[in-house]
């Protein structure tokens, strides 16, 4: 019979899966495994009626999508409080011993903490029916036939060791290991395309394709660490849950453990951290959880972080390096950024070769000479910076660097204002200003046009092709194909993914014109109080400041925008090129609801009014005093007396990148 030889065929395909993806222990040549696969296809192009959604031909097959829905999660994922060195550890331990006066022993189950992003999925009578993103932890985004790409993510529950419920949702997280992100870097160079800064964007920029065709060529890969629902069996604790997971076919990490006391607890944290290099895929702290249920419940959790977790982080990774020159980088806002080009260097698996200095301030205050050595550091997303200079090894050739008065790149006077720690370029028609805007225009927030690069803006402005960000719609194949040797494929698909960013929101449009003080949170605002580009293009001063949340320099600026000839000349002409909006989807956020923060220091990958309205947004509250009342304090570099007096409080301190992960919705 034909279905019995369907049948056999899939069940082979099933178990060749298991022993690659989930116990690392290949069984069949690469060649058997792809003839296999091909005669199911064949078999059931000709016997459609046998076809069925849990089938291992079913990875691939499916069609775009136009954008991805909405999925209320029916348990919220919740997300970690971090704890920053040991004693925070010490302390979420006692807190336990504390809370769980009635109920011991207590163990704990340690777990590296995966850089990747947090999906769930869900099972019913044993088939996968659904897969979304983590999102604001309520609400995240329907992905199911890109998960369904991933090889180690069962479509159909292996019942031959145990039952399966008749609901299961299993959480865990995708990643990209090192190699295969390699591998895509090597490859997106070589289609003309931007390399991603680091395996958790790649696997983040992978999963949101809208064509599963393009995440089934990622090496994705999942570890599965927590349930969502489930129904019809029962487990006394996250241990036993995790050790079910293989035999319905998902993959764990095998380095779980479970620790019985603090000592255990440090040493498994400092072993991982020794190893992290050896792993092949990143991790950026580890997880200790409660193990048993009961316990878990007993304690309970806050608003969005369980009582009976916590993430151990790593500390930031830290390398000596060299200083070869600084450069003076001129932004879109004409602004002048000193930035060191440095031998390169690799820290935690990373190449870096650039690394900030902020601003002449910064420079002399930590005394920073081209050519010295310095200690630079990489934490999370955020750009390199340099720790300090090590003077100890100088030899006397190095050079103490002053911005230059003149523009690098149009050789105009430089200034620098009596209030601002930044020297700026005093020409508007800066051709760096003019990269500057298109890069942010094009950026992922903004216009998301994908493809978009560097190196092709620079070419398109030192030709003259574009002298306004509008000239980007007036872009062809033609014109673009053979520049920066880009082939006809992807000249195409620039133009096609150039011709899509025209359906956007006014949110997104708002921040990609780049009106100063206008960034994401205030595109939506303004989005939210005007409705119409039209309504605010034509408000007034009055109606700007009446706006909650907009104070004068903001009202000003955006006055001020719109009320210059050249700024109405480009709307006008984005408009007629087609761009038109859509509702912006919004989703309410108040995960950080009475909460307060203090900022202390500068902060290098937003400014301060971004993370105030960033804060503000999710519903916090920023003050700026330290009392006994804060929650946290947001530490930039170079933090003032705000810190001493937050320690003296206990006040929780968050590090940039940790405020970051706080903000980040997935
Ligand atoms: S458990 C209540 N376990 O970390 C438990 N999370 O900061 C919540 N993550 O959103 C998650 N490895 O994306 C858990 N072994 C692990 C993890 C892990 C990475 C991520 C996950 C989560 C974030 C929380």
């Amino acid at each position: 019979m034909i279905i019995d030889k369907i049948e056999a065929l899939r069940a082979q395909i099933r178990k060749a899966n298991q022993n690659y993806y989930l116990y690392d222990n290949p069984t069949i040549s690469d060649a058997q495994y792809d003839n296999l696969l091909r005669e199911l296809q064949e078999l059931e192009a000709q016997y459609p009626q046998y076809k069925t959604p849990d089938s291992p031909t079913q990875r691939v097959g499916a069609t775009p999508v136009e954008k991805f829905n909405l999925v209320n999660h029916a348990i919220p994922l919740l997300s970690l409080d971090n704890a920053m060195n040991d004693e925070e550890i010490k302390d979420f331990l006692s807190r336990l011993i504390k809370n769980l006066t009635e109920s011991r022993p207590l163990e704990i189950v340690a777990e590296p903490k995966i850089d990747g992003l947090a999906v769930e999925l869900v099972y019913e009578k044993g088939l996968l029916i659904q897969g979304s993103t983590r999102g604001d932890g309520a609400t995240g985004e329907d992905i199911t036939q890109n998960l369904k790409t991933i090889q180690s993510i069962p479509l159909k529950l292996d019942h031959s060791q145990i039952d399966f419920p008749s609901l299961l949702e299993v959480r865990g997280e995708v990643y990209m290991n090192k190699k295969g992100f390699e591998r895509l870097n090597r490859q997106q160079l070589e289609d003309g395309n931007q390399p991603f800064a680091n395996p958790r964007n790649a696997a983040a920029g992978s999963l949101r394709q809208l064509d599963p065709k393009i995440t089934a060529r990622r090496p994705l890969n999942i570890f599965c660490y927590s349930p969502g629902r489930y129904e019809g069996i029962t487990f006394a604790s996250h241990w036993d849950f995790l050790q079910a997971l293989p035999k319905w076919g998902f993959r764990i990490n095998p380095l779980i453990k479970i620790c019985h006391n603090l000592d255990e607890m440090l040493a498994y944290k400092q072993e991982l951290e020794e190893n992290r290099e050896n792993l092949d895929y990143d991790i950026d702290g580890v997880v200790f959880k409660v193990n048993s249920f009961l316990q878990q419940n007993l304690l309970g959790i806050k608003s969005r972080s369980p009582r009976w977790a916590i993430a151990g982080k790593f500390k930031a990774r830290q390398e000596i390096a060299q200083i070869e020159k600084i450069n003076a980088s001129v932004g879109r806002t004409g602004a002048i950024t000193p930035v060191a080009v440095l031998k390169p260097v690799s820290i935690g698996g990373v190449t870096v070769t650039h690394a900030t200095l902020h601003n002449q301030d910064e420079i002399d205050k930590k005394d920073i000479r081209e050519g010295d050595w310095v200690v630079v550091q990489r934490a999370g997303d955020v750009i390199p910076q340099i720790v300090k200079s090590i003077p100890e090894r100088r030899d006397g050739s190095e050079r103490p660097y002053k911005i230059p008065e003149q523009c690098p790149v149009c050789g105009s006077h430089v200034r620098r204002s009596e209030d601002e720690a930044k020297h700026k370029c005093t020409n508007i028609n800066c051709p760096a200003r003019l990269k500057g805007c298109i890069r942010h225009f094009v950026s992922k927030n903004a216009m998301d046009i994908d493809g978009f690069g560097d190196k092709l803006t620079e070419i398109l402005v030192d030709k003259n092709i574009i002298t306004n960000v509008a000239d980007i719609y007036t872009l062809t194949k033609e014109k673009i194909a053979n520049l920066d040797r880009q082939g006809d494929k992807s000249a195409e698909n620039l133009i096609s993914a150039i011709a899509g960013s025209k359906k956007t929101t006014l949110a997104r449009f708002l921040h990609a014109l780049g009106i100063a003080n206008v960034g994401q949170f205030l595109g939506k605002l303004l989005e939210k109080e005007f409705g119409s580009l039209e309504k605010l293009i034509h408000a007034d001063l009055e109606k700007l400041n009446a706006i909650d949340q907009i104070g004068p320099v903001v009202a000003q600026s955006i006055f001020n925008f719109f009320s210059e000839e050249h700024n109405q000349e480009t709307v006008q002409r984005l408009l007629e090129y087609g761009i038109e909006f859509e509702k912006c989807r919004q989703q309410d956020d108040e995960r950080l609801k009475g909460q307060t923060f203090v900022i202390t220091g500068t902060l290098s990958g937003l400014s301060r009014t971004d993370a105030k309205n960033l804060i503000e947004q999710k519903g916090g509250k920023v003050s700026s005093a330290v009392s006994r009342n804060t929650d946290y304090l947001v530490c930039g570099e170079n933090p003032g007396s705000k810190l001493t007096k937050a320690k003296e409080y206990h006040v929780k301190i968050l590090k940039e990148e940790e405020f970051q992960e706080l903000l980040k919705d997935e």
